[in-house]
This record gives structure tokens, sequence and C-alpha cells, in this order.
């Protein structure tokens, strides 16, 4: 299985490269935030749980999380691998995301890490907040606290993948064509 992590800061473009990935290569998309949305919208009790934590850039619990891209991956049936966007997100995601794979004979094939600029981002999410109804995009305050949770607590999830010797850094910045490029030339590269 080619599973990959495809991990960045809030707007670096982890949704948007996901699309063209999972055409590619015939992948899974697993974007735990896509869920958590999903189910906001549906009024499930997870997503009224989520949604106490996302409107406030807020990262949902590990617990939670981790239940939930479990029981994701099982609905797939021989699955050609995923692209695990948003998730993990702290290192005991990371690890609860090994011990899971390595339970149904798989693992991580290698972290894509985007780069982008700090105001870039806020530029591609103020943008988005204009049409994306996302609660978490509307206030540039919220805005900055899911950039702050990053540095913080997501951010050094990538020192993991680093001592595996699975980290790849992928200029984020300049034309969503070229940085599909970029990944592609690593992905076809490992
Ligand atoms: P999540 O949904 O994962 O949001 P995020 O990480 O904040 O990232 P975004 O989805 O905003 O950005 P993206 O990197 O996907 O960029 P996109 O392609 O959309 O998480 C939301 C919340 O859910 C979290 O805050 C947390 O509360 C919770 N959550 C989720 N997963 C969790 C977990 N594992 N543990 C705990 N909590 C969790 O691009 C952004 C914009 O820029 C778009 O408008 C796009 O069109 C534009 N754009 C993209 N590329 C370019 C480019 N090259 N040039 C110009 N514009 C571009
Ligand atoms: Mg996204």
């Amino acid at each position: 299985m080619l599973n990959i992590v495809l991990f960045g800061p809030p707007g670096a473009g982890k949704g948007t490269q996901s699309e063209r990935l999972i055409s590619r290569y015939n992948l899974v998309h697993l974007s735990t935030g896509d869920i958590f949305r999903a189910n906001i919208k549906g009024e499930t009790e997870l997503g009224k749980l989520a949604k106490s934590y996302i409107d406030k850039g807020q990262l949902v619990p590990d617990s939670v999380t981790i239940d939930l891209l479990r029981s994701e991956v099982l609905k797939h049936d021989n699955p050609k691998g995923f692209i695990f966007d948003g998730f993990p997100r702290t290192q005991k995601q990371a690890g609860a995301l090994d011990e899971f794979l390595s339970s149904i004979n798989s693992s991580i094939s290698m972290m894509l890490s985007l780069d982008v600029e700090e105001d870039e981002l806020k530029t591609r999410l103020m943008k988005r907040a204009e049409v994306s109804g996302r609660a978490d995009d509307a206030d540039p305050k919220i805005i900055e606290n899911r950039i702050a949770v990053y540095k913080n607590e997501t951010a050094p999830v990538k020192s993991y993948y680093d001592n595996q010797n699975k980290l790849i850094g992928i200029d984020g910045m300049g034309s969503v064509n070229d940085i599909t490029d970029r990944l592609y030339a690593s992905i076809d590269a490992n």
C-alpha cells in the first residue's frame, strides 16, 4: 500500500493537493477535518463535540480522533493506499496510527510536508472565508489560533517521521500546478 501523510499548517493546500494525488495514484482521501465538518452538518453527537473545539481553532481530543480514523480506514476493502490529510496532528496520534497500521500489516510510506510562509497562509484562508462557510475561517483571531496550535502541538509530528527517515519537505509556495508537480516527483522517486 502507498500510505501518505500529507502534512502542513492550516491553508497549506493539503485538501487541494489531496484531490490530485488520489486520482493519479488511486488512493483514498481521509481528511479528519472533512469528516468532522460532515458530522457537524449532520448534527451527530460527534459533530456537536467536534464543533466545540473546531470553532475555537483547537484540536479535537486525541481519543476521539484516533477512534474515528481507525473506523474510517476499516471501511475500505483492499485499498491501494490512503492520503492522510490533517492526521496525525499530535505525537500521540502518530504513534497510534503506526500501531494501527501495523495491526493490519501496513505502514506509512512517507510524510510529505508542505512548507508555506505564514503571511501566505493567512491570505489564502481569508480569501477562502468569503466562500467556505467554515466558522474557523471567518475570524482572523481563530485563524491565528489555528496557526499557533499547529506550531505548538502539530509541527513536532514532523520529527516523529524524520526519525523514521520518512519526512520529505515540499515547497508549498507558488501555483497549485507547480506544487502538484513537486509532490508527484517526490512520490515517484520513493
Ligand atoms: P482541517 O480541516 O484539517 O483544517 P486545517 O488543517 O486548518 O487546514 P485547511 O483545511 O484549512 O487547509 P488545507 O491545508 O487543507 O488547505 P486547502 O487545500 O484547503 O482541520 C480543521 C479543524 O478540525 C482543526 O482545527 C481541528 O479542530 C479539527 N481537526 C482536524 N483533524 C484533526 C486531528 N487529527 N486532531 C485533532 N483535531 C483535528 O487550501 C486553503 C485555501 O488556499 C483554499 O481556498 C485553496 O483553494 C487555496 N490554495 C491552495 N493552494 C493554493 C496555492 N498554491 N496558491 C493559492 N491558493 C491556494
Ligand atoms: Mg483541508
